[in-house]
């Protein structure tokens, strides 16, 4: 079975318990500043199961792009990738253990779904600790369903707990389904989770409890949901009885391609096929990266950083390979072609993804000539020394100047009898992913920084603000962008002048009197198109889904938003604008803040 068939299956399987398809969304998270990329299919969920409502009802199934980068050093072997796609499906407040695990089973073993046989099947269960207890109810449901106590394994937190998916959110207990591949065990103690490769995973059902808080502790949610994943990529292999994710067709084909440009066959060495892995996992990252919604570029911080490491280490396992001029754009444009019905921006911006991985290319090819010059220039001195080591500080000098990863350096080094103190290196390169993490945050453009109190109420005070705009000044004005955070709102509208003072009191005074007449803010969800005939206003048409939100502010303002808002008016305090200047051609920005 394909992915895609797979993929097909399973939200055909959910659709059939009434689930909702959602769209996925960009690998570039919305609104959490806290991570570079989304890494599960619950993460733009989140504050659906911290309780918003969702419009799409409680019951919930998609399929969601996914990056991990947390391990991108060990890609290369015949399991590990960066990008993958998770299915998914969730219970927001609906069902909760027994449906998800009863479910489960039936998509994994019955013959009209995946018909994989009970026997093949392993679980494991939260074993319980000091802090929660033991997942009895799960365990009774899968024996109830036939699995016999043996293949019912009870794991401690490090393997049976799940999220958040940044570093607040939604978390809890979870159970895990896998398959036996009948290879044999590597000892007594092989267990679903070794990684001697005998155990597949192939699912996971998240029992969602928990909210983890800024101070690391542990809130009881009062709603509780369930957050399932299965990786497309992961299963498919194992329901073709394949061993690696790399044998599938989701892989091949990019395989194909770096052995008509380079002189390896895959499965010749471990070594060479070691450089085709991470050429052809790199390269389809970077290939989702440019290509998607909310893409980014090269650069040298945060998500763009991310994609110049993935690009400059698929290029120098290019050299390793004996590959001398560009490539990328000839394995890129295969994964344009393998991925364009699912992802059809892909295609859409097939030019720019190309040349962008050209120019970043032509750079890196100018950066591994000017690396190897200061390389040889540090050496006379380096030979003084009677230590044959370079230091961390210089290896990372290197890397952060002139873009020369580390291994360069130690291939080098070693040519000349030296090796490099690694340890240093690995400190000064997490001090540079910390600042690089803190660049993310700043570089947070649109929407809440998060869905705290005061942030709730400044995302209120931007609906008022908007339609005052629009009295004031007439309704050509749109909305352009904002940003928000417990601090204070910022708001870039279309409007061709400055604004007067004498406007922008008017504006000041029209908010102030709508937080004083107390007014109720109620949510509908709807139709889109009912909503535009209502006179929501609806400014990022493509971005929704079919059945949208929409929040009523008495009688004064009527707008699609995802929400949250506070629920009166009268909550907000004083509002008061800080600030307007020239945000573009066109686009003025305000700042505005809430006094009490
Ligand atoms: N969020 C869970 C996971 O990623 C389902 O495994």
């Amino acid at each position: 079975m394909t992915g895609n068939e797979l993929r097909a299956k399973y939200i055909e399987f959910f659709k059939s318990k009434n689930h909702q398809e959602i769209k996925g969304k960009s690998l570039l998270p919305e609104n959490d500043p806290t991570v570079l990329f989304t890494t599960a299919g619950m993460h733009p969920l989140v504050p659906y199961i911290l309780g918003e409502p969702h419009p799409a009802g409680k019951r919930l199934v998609n399929y969601q792009k996914c990056i991990r980068t947390g391990d991108i050093d060990a890609v290369g072997d015949p399991h590990h990738l960066t990008f993958f796609e998770m299915l998914g499906n969730w219970s927001l407040g609906d069902y909760f253990k027994d449906e998800a695990i009863r479910n489960s089973f039936e998509f994994l073993t019955s013959p009209k779904w995946l018909g994989i046989p009970v026997e093949k099947l392993s679980v494991t269960v939260f074993a319980g600790d000091d802090e929660v207890e033991c997942d009895e109810t799960s365990a009774s449901v899968w024996r109830d369903l036939g699995l016999p106590e043996e293949r019912i394994y009870f794991l401690p937190r490090e393997d049976n707990w799940w999220g958040p998916a940044g570093q607040t959110g939604p978390c809890g207990p979870d159970s895990e389904m896998f398959i036996d591949t009948g290879r044999d065990a590597c000892g007594p103690d092989c267990r679903p989770g070794c990684s001697c490769g005998k155990y597949f995973e192939v699912w996971n059902d998240v029992f969602m409890q928990y909210n983890k808080q800024d101070d690391g502790s542990f809130a009881v949610m009062d709603r509780k949901c369930v957050d399932t994943g299965m990786g497309i990529e992961r299963t498919s292999a194992i329901l073709q009885g394949k061993k690696s994710v790399y044998e599938t067709e989701s892989f091949v084909p990019l395989i194909k391609a770096v052995e008509s440009v380079s002189t390896v066959k895959y499965g010749d060495s471990e070594d060479s096929d070691v450089s085709v892995r991470i050429i052809t996992d790199h390269t389809k990252t970077s290939t989702m990266i440019l290509g998607d919604e909310r893409g980014v570029t090269p650069s040298n911080v945060g998500q763009g950083y991310i994609l110049r490491r993935l690009i400059r280490r698929a290029i120098r396992h290019g050299r390793k390979l004996g590959i001398e001029g560009k490539f990328l754009g000839k394995i890129a444009s295969i994964v344009i072609d393998m991925y364009k019905s699912v992802y059809p921006l892909l295609d859409e911006k097939r030019v720019f993804i190309l040349s962008e991985l050209e120019a970043e290319e032509e750079k890196f090819l100018k950066t591994l000539q000017k690396g190897e010059q200061e390389f040889d220039k540090l050496l006379p001195n380096l030979m003084k020394g009677t230590k044959r080591i370079i230091p961390g500080r210089l290896a990372f000098k290197l890397y952060d100047t002139y873009g020369f990863p580390v291994e360069i350096t130690e291939e080098l080094a070693a040519e000349h009898g030296f090796t490099v103190d690694r340890e240093g290196f690995d400190k000064a390169f997490e001090k540079h992913q910390a600042l690089s993490k803190q660049g993310a945050e700043k570089a947070f453009k649109g929407g809440l920084a998060d869905h705290s109190e005061l942030t709730t109420a400044l995302h209120t005070a931007t609906h008022l603000l908007h339609t005052a705009l629009r009295t004031v000044l007439g309704e050509h004005v749109m909305q352009k962008g904002s940003n928000i955070t417990t601090e204070r709102l910022r708001f870039d509208f279309s409007h061709p002048e400055k604004m007067t003072p004498e406007e922008l009191r008017q504006v000041e005074d029209i908010v102030n009197k709508q937080i004083e007449r107390n007014l109720p803010v109620t949510m509908e969800i709807m139709e889109l198109d009912k909503a535009k005939a209502d006179g929501a206003i609806a400014f990022f048409a493509d971005k929704y889904e079919e059945q949208v939100k929409v929040y009523t502010i008495g009688d004064f303002s009527k707008e699609v938003c995802g929400g949250p808002h506070v629920e009166n008016t009268g909550s907000l305090g004083k509002f008061r604008i800080v600030k307007e200047q020239s945000s573009s051609s066109g686009v003025r920005r305000i700042r505005a803040v809430l006094e009490k």
